[in-house]
């Protein structure tokens, strides 16, 4: 925008809460909420090691990363049918409709269902059917299949194999599970094959990991965006790689306070990564584990950490254009997000 409007501090939570936005990092099994997880496993004749909803969400106190992706992983467990995906995808996009959310990229885990039997089928078509009903809610969406990387590269190279006969129903490929001891570069030559069949590419880096990481995951993997980054602070060279080829940093500070990477909201480095001109977004990771879903990161975070409404246009605009939708559709995305600022300062 030419000329920044004028906006009212007292009207930037309302903002905040209404601006148009992409969702650039969400795990879709992170979006199961303790009471879809009893419904499923009730639908599926399966029994929880929780006696209620409520005993669930008690144990969603987390000390690392590791502490919640052992939670995480056995919630997933629940879905079995081509119908769980599609609900559980629904139940997302109501969510993010609610929310503003013109665009998102799904994350999904194939490993952790194909593992317990659950065909690659039924976990793409699933989805699919989820994305292709989300236009009536307003919401673009589309998949990106993540590899874990605390299992091999054969693994994932057979995941691949599995999931090409969907190849058009999925727009790229991530890298995500247990940072630490897994760096990039062990999917070196599986990346490449992706690379080879045009898929987008994304990697988890610098969540809990060191800057090492992310530079391998830029240089090995080539990905196109970074998933947390968070950690690229402590690294002056990569801050300013960083910046000058414009590689999107998918942040998401409630994922961040709830695993320990920050001691506080008020201590997050958003601003920070903003002030050095990072191409930095808000996103929610794993909406039901961490306490909010995308908007609840926005307005916490900006009350914490007293960014503006500047760096609120900047953020979703950002989103947008680190996205993996057309340009055209993107200009247009961007040209609501302009009125509604313009709006706001009315
Ligand atoms: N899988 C789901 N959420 C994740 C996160 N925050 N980091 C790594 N893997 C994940
Ligand atoms: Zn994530």
């Amino acid at each position: 925008m030419p000329s920044f409007p004028d906006v009212p501090a007292a009207r930037l939570p309302g903002l905040l809460r209404s601006m148009p936005k992409a969702e650039l990092h969400m795990h879709i099994e992170g979006s199961l909420e303790p009471e879809l997880i009893f419904a499923l496993a009730h639908r599926n004749g399966l029994t929880l090691p929780y006696p209620s909803v409520e005993s669930l969400r008690a144990a969603y106190a987390f000390t690392d990363l590791q502490s919640f992706l052992d939670i995480y992983y056995a919630g997933a467990g629940v879905l079995q049918t081509e119908q769980d995906f599609y609900d559980m995808g629904m139940a997302y996009l109501r969510r993010a409709a609610a929310d503003h959310v013109l665009r998102t990229e799904m994350f999904f885990d194939p490993q952790t269902h194909t593992a317990r039997g659950v065909t690659m089928d039924t976990v793409i078509r699933g989805l699919h059917r989820a994305c292709v009903d989300g236009a009536a809610l307003g919401v673009s969406a589309e998949i990106i299949l993540c590899f874990l990387r605390h299992l091999s590269e054969r693994e994932a190279f057979e995941t691949l194999e599995q999931a090409l006969p969907f190849r058009d129903l999925f727009i790229g490929v991530g890298l995500d599970s247990s940072e630490l001891g897994h760096p990039p570069e062990k999917f070196a030559r599986v990346f490449a094959r992706c690379r080879e069949l045009g898929l987008h590419l994304v990697a988890h880096a610098g969540e809990e990991g060191p800057p090492a990481y992310v530079w391998s995951a830029l240089d090995v993997l080539k990905v196109e965006r970074i998933d947390h980054g968070v950690q690229s602070v402590h690294d002056a060279a990569l801050m300013r790689r960083l910046a000058q080829d414009r590689i999107p940093l998918t942040v998401c500070p409630l994922s961040n306070l709830r695993l320990c990477v920050f001691p506080s909201l008020q201590a997050h480095n958003l601003g920070a990564l903003l002030d050095a001109g990072l191409v930095a977004t808000v996103n929610s990771d794993d909406p039901a584990y961490f306490g909010g879903y995308v908007n609840d990161n926005y307005t916490q975070t900006f009350a914490a950490t007293g960014l503006n409404a500047r760096q609120a246009y900047t953020l979703a605009r950002n989103s947008f254009e680190a996205s993996f939708a057309q340009a055209s559709q993107k200009r247009h995305w961007i040209a609501q997000l302009d009125a509604a600022f313009a709006q706001a300062a009315l």
